[in-house]
């Protein structure tokens, strides 16, 4: 039997904006999925209370697939998903199952596949259930640590609390497309207004690079606040969303802000005290992660 994990991620900026060619940091954070794979007569899936078809969870189907196709098995697969990441939450968890499974399906099976076969496979199989998706899930959840998209660039680790806010309101694939669509329609109807807050979002990045590079994690926090209003903007926040991104910048944090494609979803803070952020967060109505940064990426378990 083999097992791998692999991290979720937040984005610190540049979510939408990635969309349009813009960088955006992303930071894999230790909340992990892990899957278990073995040789067996039938293939099933168990995961959480589920048992049966892997017809049942698209990702699985996909992934192994994928696998099939470059390594033709000659046995059925059980498979295992045990998983601390939030479904549909929009940090990554789809990427995570994705990467952990192909992973542990690779070295159960012999495959030797690199971690960029991984990446790439791994994004494939999002592209073919969700019709499209960004390199930045899977990428970040392979490679973990704090990268710079689209340049894949491994930056300098982040020393300070990073609590995510979960609205509880699905983020399903389905509704990141819809953001994602809500955002084009307002770039072709108002180009003039809505280039330059997309632009703007972009500039964030390389600023948000040589703070994190100082270890400024109050600059840092003041873009990430920015970067929220800027999103509100662009039409992709909730009421609820924005009362976990104040509740959080009340208790003191550095810095709030939407994470992923927003429309529900999760937020993120950075901050000195998660335990003040995590209960103002859930004060406000959300549940509270407190996290590290993965730096790790997908591992044998
Ligand atoms: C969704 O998590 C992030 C978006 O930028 C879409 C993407 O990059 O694929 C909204």
């Amino acid at each position: 039997m083999a097992t791998c994990s692999a991290p979720a991620k937040v984005y610190l900026f540049g979510e939408h904006a990635v969309v349009y060619g813009e960088p955006a940091i992303a930071c894999a954070v230790e909340l992990r999925t892990h899957v278990s794979v073995k040789p067996s007569r039938n293939t099933s899936l168990v995961s959480g209370g589920f048992r049966g078809r892997v017809e049942k969870n698209p990702y699985v189907y996909e992934a192994l697939k994928s696998f099939q196709q470059r390594v033709p098995l000659k046995s059925g697969v059980s498979i295992r998903i045990v998983s601390d990441v939030p479904s549909g939450a929009g940090i990554g968890s789809s990427a995570a199952l994705t990467v952990a499974l192909l992973s542990a399906l690779s070295i159960e099976f012999g495959a030797g596949f690199s971690l960029s076969e991984i990446t790439e496979m791994a994004h494939g199989v999002e592209r073919s259930v969700q019709g499209a998706a960004s390199p930045t899930d899977t990428f970040v959840s392979t490679m973990g640590g704090v990268v710079l998209m689209p340049m894949r660039e491994k930056l300098k680790c982040i020393h300070c609390g990073i609590v995510i806010g979960d609205t509880c309101t699905p983020a399903s694939s389905r509704k990141t497309a819809t953001m994602v669509s809500r955002v084009a329609g307002l770039k072709k109807a108002y180009p003039e207004i809505v280039d330059p807050i997309i632009s703007a979002i972009g500039r964030l990045s390389p600023l948000g690079v040589s703070l994190l590079e100082k270890g400024d994690y109050s600059g840092v926090g003041s873009l990430m606040n920015i970067n929220h209003g800027l999103l509100e903007s662009l039409g992709v926040g909730t009421p609820l969303l924005s009362s976990l991104v104040y509740a959080a910048r009340d208790a003191g944090a550095f810095g709030a802000k939407i994470t992923g494609a927003g429309g529900g979803g999760c937020m993120v803070a950075l901050c000195d005290d998660s335990t003040g952020v995590a209960a103002g967060i859930e004060g406000a109505g959300g549940r509270a992660y407190m996290v590290d940064v993965a730096r790790e990426g997908v591992r044998e378990e």
